[in-house]
């Protein structure tokens, strides 16, 4: 069970290939950003077979495996750290459902993407997948601590004491 934490809680987004290719990078972190999600960790990478057989270990063995590894290499990617008050659930109803051609109009998949696997980004599941994904892709000097001024225009004053 991952212990509370409040507006401290974090989670790991990808910004995935073809979102890079298509220039969507910046719409995208707006959406977070306009959510009054606190960024705190971020990095352009190439993600290498290993990274991906440990990160997609759920999928290695589904016949689609080996596409998707061949996508995610094909560009670097861009790695988000995104902090907040239930950020995991948060990030994932705001990114929709994997098959992205029927994700809910205004998530991110179901704005900008039409594919199950070409869908603009990845966003962890769950608290605990949350904790090793951010680990996976960035070292603890990497995230950063600092205050947010208008957290308190975003968050009521028991919210941010939790
Ligand atoms: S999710 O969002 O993690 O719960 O999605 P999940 O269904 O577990 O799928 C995990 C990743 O596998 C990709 N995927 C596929 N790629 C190609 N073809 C098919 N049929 C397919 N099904 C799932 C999907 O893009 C998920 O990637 P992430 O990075 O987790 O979004």
């Amino acid at each position: 069970m991952a212990e509370e934490k409040g507006v401290k809680e974090q989670t790991l987004v990808l910004i995935k290939p073809d979102a890079i290719q298509r220039g969507l990078v910046g719409s995208i972190l707006s959406r977070f950003e306009r959510k009054g999600l606190k960024l705190v960790g971020v990095k352009m990478m190439e993600l290498d077979e290993a990274v991906l057989r440990e990160h997609y270990a759920h999928i290695a063995d589904k016949p689609f495996y080996g596409g998707v590894e061949k996508f995610m290499k094909s560009t670097p990617v861009i790695a988000m750290c995104w902090e907040g008050l239930e950020v995991v659930e948060t990030v994932r109803r705001i990114t929709g459902i994997t098959k992205a051609r029927e994700a809910e109009a205004g998530s991110i998949r179901g704005d900008f993407a039409m594919s199950v696997a070409c869908n603009v980004i990845h966003a962890s599941d769950s608290v605990e997948n949350a904790e090793i994904e951010v680990k996976r892709f960035f070292k603890s000097d990497d995230i950063h601590d600092y205050d947010k001024s208008e957290y308190m225009h975003v968050y009521a004053e028991d919210e941010r004491a939790v």
